[in-house]
């Protein structure tokens, strides 16, 4: 059987999370298969593109904890749905997988992860004894994928998402065997920035896993291309990296598929007739549309939304 990394998105917000994560894997030249669960929200041209970046889309129901108390004391009402991360024991067809969040992006190989057992996860930043459900290696089975899910309706989950529950199942990971404690290089998350500055700058550049944990995340700032800037964020540096990702390679495929219609790409579209554009040799139709149907368009510039809104306007009229 084979081993699969695998991710999950609902929505296409977090499938925009799921492409950049897909192609950050496939870029450090992993061997292994890729897998995405999307629920049925996920529109068609998001899904269209994951086709593109993953060897596997599976359609899986949303389940969602309902339980908003505990979710409230997170401060994120939007996590119920994380339960849904319990579909991953369902891919019997592999032997093995690692589980990753959307919001996370690999910057080097870490296939080696497949040499440690269920459930191998590294600490949460916020309370080290429980391990943070962002990326775990486990073992797919209907058995453990039934039990998990009588133990959600006998008991609940502490947290209101999925890490409260697993922590609870695989209650002896603090203490049992450290080889299932992953290096937070694995798993590392853009708060320790503010926790622990100075491990960060001593640590940070060995990271091989970066998790934008926490309410605000990549897609949720708007960038400007032109001058390669994260909008609104202080320490731009790893959002950066998720957004020159984002921008060269996730974004032109969605382009592709949306064509005209309208969609939010994230990019502050730049002004109209800058120095840079008006130094652009300009393209013939034909040529302009032969590099469209690759994948090229100038989605900055001449291919720009607000372009593309204006010939529908021209449309509609
Ligand atoms: N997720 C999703 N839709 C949602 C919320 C979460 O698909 O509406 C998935 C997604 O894979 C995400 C994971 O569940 O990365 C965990 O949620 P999130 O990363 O927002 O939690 P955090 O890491 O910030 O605690
Ligand atoms: C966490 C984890 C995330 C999980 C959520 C809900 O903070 O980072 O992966 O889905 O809690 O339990
Ligand atoms: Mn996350």
């Amino acid at each position: 059987l084979a081993q699969a990394f695998v991710t999950l998105a609902t929505n296409d917000s977090y499938a925009r999370g799921a492409m950049v994560l897909g192609k950050s894997l496939r870029n450090h030249k992993t061997s292994k298969k890729l897998v995405v669960l999307i629920g049925p929200h996920v529109s068609d041209q998001a899904r269209a593109v994951l086709h593109k970046i993953f060897d596997e889309v599976r359609l899986v129901d949303v389940l969602d904890s309902g339980d908003t108390a505990h979710l409230a004391m997170m401060k994120r009402p939007d996590l119920g749905v994380t339960f849904t991360k319990l579909h991953c024991w369902t891919l019997t067809h592999y032997s093995k997988c690692v589980f990753m969040d959307a919001d996370t992006l690999v910057v080097s190989n870490i296939d080696e992860l497949f040499e440690r057992e269920e459930l191998s996860a590294a600490p949460d930043p916020g309370w080290p004894d429980c391990f943070n459900s962002g990326v775990f290696v486990f073992r797919p089975s209907n058995e453990t994928y039934g039990k998990l899910l009588q133990y959600c309706t006998e008991h609940g989950s502490f947290d209101g998402g999925d890490q409260g529950i697993l922590n609870d199942f695989f209650s002896d990971w603090a203490t049992a065997d450290i080889n299932k404690h992953l290096p937070f290089i694995y798993n590392m998350s853009s708060i320790a920035i503010y926790t622990y500055l100075p491990a960060f700058k001593q640590y940070g550049a060995n990271a091989k896993v970066v998790h934008f944990l926490g309410q605000m995340k990549p897609w949720s700032y708007t960038y400007n291309p032109t001058q390669r800037r994260v909008r609104g964020s202080s320490q731009p540096g790893l959002l950066l990296q998720w957004w020159a990702l984002y921008s060269a390679e996730v974004l032109p495929m969605l382009i592709r598929e949306y064509g005209d219609q309208p969609f939010n790409s994230g990019c502050e579209v730049r002004p109209k007739h800058t120095e840079q554009e008006n130094n652009h040799p300009l393209v013939s139709s034909a040529e302009r549309k032969q590099r469209w149907e690759q994948g090229q368009a100038d989605y900055m510039g001449i291919d720009s939304f607000d372009n593309i809104q204006k010939k529908l306007d021209v449309f509609l009229k």
